[in-house]
């Protein structure tokens, strides 16, 4: 599969199979994710890698998942094997590392489906609770999480009509609108269409 076909394939992942990920394959996505361009060539990000059984409770614990439906956690069964938490290092960065953070998680996202593992990022996350289980010192600012495991679920891409909200089917698919390329591609000049006053 090549890099395009990686990304049209790519959905967010919240059911998983039970099966570990070897600890190689996480630290491959995590090289991916130091290669990735940063502003200044600062490199404000580090990562933690969870995989140990009573910390994967640990940080499950303070993840909110997909707000906008009822079923959304996964039960115990189908509960990520692996997560990488992306720090900042105060130290080297305080404020404006949210790009830096946006394409080395993209870099994790697709090395991790290229090795057929699913992923969901989370923004939503009790980091009070997360610092205190895994002992993160207060120099670091904990900004993403990011589960991984092998999918346990295939949802599906759904043109957008009136919302972004996804959803799930009587069989339990879950269903994720996106815009349309012509709603969301400008060429040159942007029509007047899209001109009306904020
Ligand atoms: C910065 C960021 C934060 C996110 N936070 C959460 C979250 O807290 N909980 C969750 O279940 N999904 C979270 N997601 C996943 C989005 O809900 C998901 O990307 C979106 O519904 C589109 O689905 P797709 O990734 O399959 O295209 C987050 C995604 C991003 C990029």
């Amino acid at each position: 599969m090549n890099i395009y076909e990686t990304i049209l394939k790519r959905r967010t992942i919240r059911r998983f199979k039970k099966k570990k990920v070897p600890y190689e394959v996480l630290e491959k996505c995590v090289n991916a994710a130091r290669l990735a361009p940063s502003a200044a060539n600062l490199q404000p990000c580090e990562y933690m890698i969870v995989d140990e059984e009573d910390l994967l409770d640990e940080v499950f614990g303070t993840l909110q998942w997909a707000g906008y439906i009822s079923d959304g956690s996964p039960p115990a069964s189908q509960r990520p094997t692996a997560y990488i938490i992306v720090l900042i290092n105060r130290d080297v960065k305080r404020k404006g590392f949210e790009h830096d953070v946006g394409m080395a998680v993209e870099n994790i996202i697709l090395t991790a489906l290229e090795e057929e593992m699913g992923s969901c990022c989370f923004g939503a996350v009790d980091r009070e609770e997360l610092r205190k289980g895994l002992n993160i010192p207060k120099k670091y600012i904990i900004d993403l999480v990011i589960a991984l495991g092998y999918p346990n679920e295939s949802p599906v891409l759904e043109p957008f009509r009136d919302s972004v909200k996804y959803w799930k089917d009587k069989k339990g698919v879950l269903h994720v609108p996106k815009r349309k390329l012509k709603d969301i591609l400008h060429r040159n000049v942007i029509s007047p269409e899209h001109t009306s006053a904020i």
